[in-house]
């Protein structure tokens, strides 16, 4: 898959809710249907695919007051391979979470500053059961990013 156009989704799930939150982010994303988009699980991510996307979204659980091991795993592996292509690569992060999620989410901003990435929307942190209203952000969220991609704002 080429640069052009390339909206990356990476998550983790155990129970299927980030899975849905991030499965609503490309369904919004597929509404702009000339923007390529892939959804993958953290595990199966490599550094060509970050090197590649013009946007990284990151949907992580909150475990343990944490990112997910995978989404961390993720970092881990890629981080020497694409550090100098990331620099300004615009990113979204979606957190799933219990009742808290601020430190998943402050976890994963650390690093991808370390990758000097550019936030380009305020993230969405989602806590308890999924809901309707949720996922309609979540949709509302991958539109959007592909409309920007579209429109070569990113
Ligand atoms: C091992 C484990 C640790 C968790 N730790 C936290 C936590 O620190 N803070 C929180 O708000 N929720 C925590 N939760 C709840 C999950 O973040 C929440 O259920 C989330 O929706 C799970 O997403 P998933 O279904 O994609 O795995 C934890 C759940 C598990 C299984």
């Amino acid at each position: 898959m080429g640069s052009e156009g390339y909206l990356l989704i990476v998550y983790h799930t155990q129970s299927g809710n980030t899975e849905q939150l991030a499965a609503a982010v490309e369904e919004g994303a597929r509404w702009v249907p000339q923007v390529k988009v892939s959804r993958l699980l953290a595990a199966r991510v490599d550094s060509r695919m970050l090197r590649e996307c013009s946007v990284l979204i990151v949907c992580s659980p909150e475990y343990f007051g944490y990112m997910a091991g995978a989404v961390k795993d993720f970092f881990d592996r890629t981080y020497e391979q694409t550090r100098e292509f990331t620099i300004g690569k615009p990113y979204v992060v979606v957190i799933s979470a219990g009742n808290d999620g601020t430190g998943a989410l402050t976890s994963i901003e650390r690093i991808v500053a370390g990758y000097r990435m550019r936030k380009v929307q305020e993230p969405i942190i989602h806590r308890g059961k999924i809901t309707q209203d949720a996922l309609a952000r979540c949709r509302e969220l991958g539109q959007t990013l592909a409309a920007g991609i579209d429109l070569g704002i990113y």
